[in-house]
């Protein structure tokens, strides 16, 4: 089986993060976003992942070599000349995704995390004999999704409509399709949308199902949701494999501690907390809903809170960082700095306190 994960887009919404790296190499719980999907895809017998990317293929390449022996799959990548969005990169990938075989192969929105039930999604597939099948999820927010109105006792969609600005229902687009070959038929080499082009048209011939995505969803690509996510991940693991947890008298509710993070004497980390490898966190460090990338130095009685510390930054001691304060790459906050919110571009030194949320530049 093939999947196609869309990694294009700039991943404004995830700056100052994304202006070291593409979003789908963002860590989440200590692992690139896309490693995620990829795992997932490969458990269930996936072979060949295609990336449909628009800018920069090599960096994501580069990181990903290491992992297509290590995994043992193939992952290849279809570059767009110009944007084509959510549904021309199938258009375009067409000769990659069709094999003889004839079989329905993934797509993925590369900002989505779950438990990836994939296999139950063959399954429901097979079952309903549609040309298409979405995974949904209820949330409480729809509008700022793709909105999905079913038949209940069958899944049949009636209705698709991309960010209504109308209640129309509260099931949502969780942006992970299996799609039979038949689909990219449908699909024009063009910038064309997914959502509003093509699902809307399979429902209309009766032909799009949704099935209701069990467990946690989240689609991470701003900040405020990383962090939920963030939350719903742990909780899955803690269900799932607790052992990958970390323990002791320092540590309340889920966390995640790299093996390579050093933590010193009388901390206390927790709930919701991933800490990258090669970490430092000296004495009496309070840390909680937070994400510390790779290699970041957090000095004694510092205290963060629903924050993202980019990779290697250093946070001063009695520093006070919280309310989705992000950090971009090798940031430097001085000692006792506070900041409320702050949204800091890679490279700087924070010397005086940012009283309210704004970006740093
Ligand atoms: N290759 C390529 N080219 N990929 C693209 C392009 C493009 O021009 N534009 C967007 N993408 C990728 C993004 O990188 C992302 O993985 C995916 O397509 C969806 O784009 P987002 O920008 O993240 O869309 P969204 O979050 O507003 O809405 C989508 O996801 C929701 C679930 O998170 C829609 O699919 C909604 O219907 C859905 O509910
Ligand atoms: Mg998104």
């Amino acid at each position: 089986m093939k999947a196609l994960i869309l990694v294009g887009g700039f991943g404004t919404r995830l700056r100052p993060l994304t202006l070291s790296v593409p979003k789908p190499l963002v860590e989440f719980a200590n692992k690139p976003m896309i490693l995620h999907q990829i795992e997932a895809l490969k458990a269930i017998g996936v072979t060949e992942v295609v990336l449909a990317i628009n800018y920069q293929p090599e960096v994501m390449l580069n990181f990903l070599k290491e992992f297509e022996t290590k995994l043992e799959i193939k992952i290849t990548y279809s570059q767009e000349t110009e944007p084509l969005g959510t549904a021309g990169p199938l258009a375009l990938a067409r000769d990659k995704l069709i094999g003889d075989s004839g079989e329905p192969f993934f797509v993925l929105n590369s900002d989505v995390i779950s438990e990836y039930p994939l296999k139950q999604m063959i399954d429901f597939h097979k079952a309903h004999g549609g040309e298409a099948s979405i995974m949904v999820t209820k949330v409480d927010e729809p509008s700022k999704y793709g909105v999905v109105v079913t038949e209940e006792s069958t899944g049949k969609v009636e209705r698709f409509v991309e960010k209504p600005k109308i209640f129309v229902g509260n099931k949502i687009n969780a942006g992970i399709y299996l799609l039979n070959p038949s689909v990219i038929d449908r699909i024009e080499l063009r910038p064309t949308s997914i959502e509003k082009e093509v699902f809307p048209k399979i429902a209309a011939d009766n032909k799009l199902y949704a099935m209701v995505l069990p467990g946690f969803w989240m689609d991470i690509g701003q900040p405020r949701d990383y962090i939920v996510g963030l939350r719903l991940y742990l909780d899955s693991l803690k269900k799932n494999s607790s052992s990958k947890l970390a323990t002791g008298p320092h540590i309340v509710g889920n966390v995640l501690v790299d093996e390579t993070a050093k933590i010193g004497e009388g901390c206390l980390i927790g709930p919701d907390v991933a800490i990258g490898p090669g970490c430092i966190v000296e004495s009496g460090v309070r840390l909680s809903r937070c994400s510390v990338m790779r290699g970041v130095y957090i000095k004694k009685h510092a205290c963060i809170s629903s924050s993202i510390i980019g990779w290697h930054s250093t946070v001063g001691r009695w520093a006070r960082v919280e309310n989705m304060t992000i950090l971009g790459e090798d940031v430097q906050v001085c000692d006792e700095i506070y900041s409320n919110g702050g949204v800091v571009l890679p490279h700087k030194e924070i010397k005086s306190s940012i009283l309210k949320p704004e970006i740093v530049m």
